[in-house]
């Protein structure tokens, strides 16, 4: 009769061991009783980048990899991107329900009547060079949040917890436009409460002398794209978020360090990335030349691949749609042409199909950003403003969960044996 157990034989002793599967895992503590000697610290596992383990359980984000499936709290992200505003996701990762119109009355106003930063977090941007990078900006400035509201700390507390939830969301899009600003040399250009959650954003972003003519298409093309990059289960970012928020420490520090890891060019980074790489480039005729570096290991794809999808990723899909959109509006982005010649010719490659390597979220985004009027290092903070509803669900599902403590994984020494100090005058 089978049973939902593995058997295990430790041949270097010959014993048997029976651990309990549940969910397809096993758990790696159940692998400590089998030991060689009676003192042995018990067997673990080594897994270098968590490349197959489970850290919790999440009810959030569905994704299938080899399907292209990704759900939001079970809802398919194409209804969503079609139906949805973002603060309803925001809402929806959260809760675990769409919000009745009374619910997203009361998040919405929570939100609006939040946007202001206190004027010292001006001062505190203010300290950047010109040139500095947005994403390094928006780090400090949201750890530096922290120390606004010591009252984050009581994140035990569900009603504390919405309050700083709100304050996140709704203070990110005010400090990433400044930063914006700053870099542009720009007057600050302060929330307006009569505008929503997208509009505001990029008023606060684009208007001079406090005009900034909407495009309603490009505003929806911004949204889909924020609610694109929502969540995304157990990402390194927010693995960091998790990992950091486990300490028991305020949110804004915990999102702060889920920022500093999307910041890298193999995480939320790519987008900047792939562009540089179009530019690199240049010309449809030099994207064999540029393949052959690829698949020599001299560069990298910059957009293609994922560690869990070795299908199309379903967001890039989506994005591909509403870059025509937003390209009928602005003009063709001159680099699409480059970008769909090289997946062309990596869908149709050994090396590419080979490892499973399609675009993902970050090929097509960076085009669509450029062409709204955003540069090229301020990608990434657009992606920061999308993945926050998804961070602080998944903080909030950490701090919750009764399974979890502070992350502290263990490791296999490789260092040197016990040996004695070595004066400084004895040594060669
Ligand atoms: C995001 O986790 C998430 O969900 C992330 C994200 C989210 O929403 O949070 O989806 C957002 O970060 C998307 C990924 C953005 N990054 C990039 O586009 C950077 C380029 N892609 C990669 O560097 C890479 O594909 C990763 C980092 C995305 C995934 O890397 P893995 O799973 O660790 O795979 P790997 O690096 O071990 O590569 C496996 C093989 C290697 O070849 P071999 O050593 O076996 O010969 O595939 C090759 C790699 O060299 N490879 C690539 C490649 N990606 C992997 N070769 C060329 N170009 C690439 N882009």
């Amino acid at each position: 009769m089978a049973s939902d157990t593995l058997t295990i034989t430790d041949n270097r002793t010959g014993k048997q061991y029976e651990v309990p599967v549940t969910d397809d895992t096993i758990r790696a503590t159940d692998l400590r009783q089998i030991k060689v000697a009676a003192d042995d610290f018990g067997m673990m596992t080594y897994d270098p980048a968590f490349m197959n383990t489970a850290a919790c359980r999440s009810a959030i984000t569905f994704i299938d990899g080899d399907k292209g499936i990704l759900r939001y709290r079970g809802y398919p992200i194409e209804q969503i991107a079609d139906q949805a505003s973002f603060l309803e996701v925001a809402y929806l990762l959260s809760a675990g329900e769409l919000p009745t119109r009374a619910e997203l009355d009361v998040w919405e106003h929570d939100i609006r009547f939040h946007t202001y930063v206190h004027t010292n977090i001006i001062k505190f941007l203010e300290g950047f060079r010109y040139d500095a990078h947005p994403m390094g900006m928006l780090l400090g400035a949201v750890g530096a949040l922290s120390t606004f509201y010591p009252d984050a700390k009581d994140v035990h507390d569900p009603r504390n917890r919405y309050v700083q939830k709100v304050r996140l969301m709704a203070k990110l899009p005010t400090i990433a436009s400044f930063c914006f600003r700053h870099s542009r040399g720009l007057p600050y250009e302060f929330p307006r409460n009569d505008l929503d959650y997208i509009g505001n954003f990029v008023n606060m972003t684009f208007s001079i002398g406090g005009k900034h003519e909407p495009n309603p298409v490009l505003q929806r093309a911004l949204e889909i794209l924020l609610i694109l990059h929502a969540d995304h289960e157990q990402n390194c970012s927010t693995s960091a978020v998790r990992a950091v928020g486990s300490s028991g420490v305020d949110p804004f520090s915990a999102v702060s360090a889920g920022i500093a890891a999307l910041y890298g060019p193999l995480h939320g980074g790519a987008n900047e990335a792939v562009l540089r790489m179009l530019d690199e480039i240049g010309t449809k005729d030099r994207i064999p030349a540029f393949i052959e570096a690829v698949k020599n290991g001299g560069d990298r794809l910059m957009g293609f691949g994922h560690r869990v999808y070795k299908s199309y990723d379903p967001r890039a899909k989506l994005i591909k749609q509403v870059a025509y959109d937003v390209f009928e509006q602005t003009g063709l982005n001159p680099k699409l042409e480059i970008a769909l010649e090289l997946e062309r010719i990596a869908l149709e490659d050994e090396y590419f199909i080979g490892r499973k390597l399609y675009p993902n979220v970050d090929f097509y985004s960076g085009l669509i950003y450029q062409a709204m009027g955003y540069p090229t290092d301020y990608f990434t903070v657009l992606f920061a403003l999308g993945r926050l509803p998804g961070w602080l669900a998944q903080w909030e599902e950490m701090i919750t969960d009764k399974e979890q403590k502070i992350a502290r994984p263990r490791q296999i020494y490789t260092g040197k044996d016990e040996r004695d100090f070595v004066p400084l005058v004895m040594r060669k």
